[in-house]
């Protein structure tokens, strides 16, 4: 803790109120407003714009650099020289594994691939055309039903299994969302391949002949995963901690996360930037989308671009940026109408004024669905990949709230509705 301190005069309230400040290794002071309520005070911050909820060590965010560090690690170098699993065992373990230990960890993983059988049950419930997010939900959800007698949140390797379960189980139920919606027989993992291959063979793959894998859309497939896997304290994330604040099942806690995710304004904007692509169809009608997307008077936003944090640029997008060209590249698929209306929107959009002065940038979510598009994955199914890769930090940061001493989250508010009044008889009421 630093030795500054903020002071705090209220009209009505006496003398000065001293708060401590807080200073973290990186990023802005924090005001510890903690004992405001004592005073009689809460803050107010709809939208926690200048709320920090919790202390954490995993990811930094520096959205005015335009940085991102897991665990101090810039996430460019990470997506260029680490992969997925590697990165999953930095954000929870908050060091790169040895050679050997970074074995064990993948081997673990592997082995834990499976889904109880009983859970194909749980698919052959939903409809053909539910949203595949929906399924997530109540499948992940249902995990808890089946490891919740022997889960004790307070031992740490309890804590452990559970993580390494949820990474590992991910893609498998991610999978079986996509074959239940096109009719097709699940496919269960084949742990010889990688972790990001397996997801692919698990998506595209039949029991009737062997998979064949591009390593180059295999290598794309695993950065994706990557480059979603910790975001610090975002909707979902911040979710998932506020539901493990009362000591819930850490399964049903990432099916909250992933309830959180599936919105447009998080992880849904994959899923909108193709149907926004789609809906303006022709490079034509591109400036007519922008002119929408500054009209006050119109709810339409681009999809994929602009961030809270991020008022640079997103370094994620960089990084998808390039393997987009790669991945389109080698498919061929440079020409793609809708990729030709995604290069050109986003042209416009950086030179525009508007977007200028806002500083709205393409984010994440705009290259990844055009990558994941050229994959042959469905746009229903963009979040639930975004989903899976995220697991890795949601989990990453229920086990640091859970490992450190806690409160149950508890926001207040600023109560606007009627004052006290009496209850009025049926007979009484106009
Ligand atoms: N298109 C047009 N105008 C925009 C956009 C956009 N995509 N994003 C923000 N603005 C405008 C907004 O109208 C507002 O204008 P004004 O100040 O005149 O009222 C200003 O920019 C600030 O917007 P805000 O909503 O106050 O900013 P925020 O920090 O609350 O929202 C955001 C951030 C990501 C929700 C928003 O930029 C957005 O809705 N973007 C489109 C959806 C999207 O791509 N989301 C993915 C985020 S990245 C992945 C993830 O984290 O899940």
């Amino acid at each position: 803790m630093s030795d500054k301190k903020a002071q705090l005069t209220v009209d009505g309230i006496d003398g000065t109120i001293e708060m401590p400040v807080l200073s973290g290794t990186l990023g802005p002071d924090v005001v510890d407003v903690g004992k405001l309520t004592g005073k009689g005070l809460f803050t107010y911050d709809p939208g926690f714009v200048s709320t920090a909820a919790c202390e954490s060590k995993i990811t930094y965010i520096d959205g005015a650099k335009g940085q991102l560090l897991h665990r101090g690690y810039p996430i460019e170098q990470l997506a260029e020289q680490s992969d997925y699993l590697e990165t999953c065992y930095l954000l929870m373990n908050g060091e790169l594994p040895s050679a050997e230990e970074k074995r064990e960890y993948v081997e673990t993983i592997m082995n834990h691939t499976m889904v109880h059988e009983s859970i194909v049950n749980f698919f052959k419930g939903f409809r053909y055309d539910a949203h595949p997010m929906a399924m997530m939900c109540g499948v992940v959800g249902a995990l808890a039903s089946f490891y919740h007698d022997s889960l004790d949140i307070n031992d740490p390797e309890h804590r452990r299994i559970s993580a390494h379960r949820l990474i590992a189980k991910m893609p498998t139920l991610a999978a079986m969302c996509y074959k239940h919606s096109k009719g097709q027989p699940f496919m269960y993992p084949d742990n010889n391949l990688g972790y990001a291959e397996n997801f692919l063979h698990m998506m595209f793959g039949n029991p009737c002949e062997p998979s064949t894998i591009d390593p180059i859309v295999a290598k794309a497939m695993d950065v994706i995963f990557l480059l979603h896997a910790d975001h610090e304290q975002n909707a979902s994330t911040s979710t998932v901690r506020l539901a493990g604040s009362s000591g819930a099942n850490p399964f049903a806690c990432i099916s909250s996360g992933i309830a959180a995710l599936w919105g447009p304004a998080h992880g849904g904007a994959n899923e909108a930037v193709l149907n926004m692509l789609q809906e303006i169809g022709d490079e034509s009608r591109i400036d007519e989308y922008v002119a929408k997307a500054k009209d006050k008077n119109d709810p339409f936003r681009l999809m994929g671009f602009g961030h809270r944090v991020y008022k640079n640029f997103d370094p994620r997008s960089r990084v998808m940026q390039g393997i987009c060209d790669e991945v389109l590249g080698a498919m061929g698929a440079e020409n793609d109408p809708l990729l030709r209306i995604a290069k050109k929107l986003e042209k416009i959009a950086l030179e525009d004024e508007y977007f200028v002065e806002k500083k709205l940038y393409p984010n994440v979510d705009f290259y990844s669905g055009i990558i994941m598009k050229a994959i042959g994955i469905p746009t229903d199914m963009f979040t639930v990949i975004f989903a899976t890769g995220r697991t890795a930090g949601w989990i990453a940061h229920w086990n640091e709230m859970i490992s450190n001493p806690y409160k149950i989250g508890r926001p207040r508010q600023l109560y606007t509705g009627y004052t006290q009044r009496d209850y009025m008889p049926l007979d009484k009421r106009k």
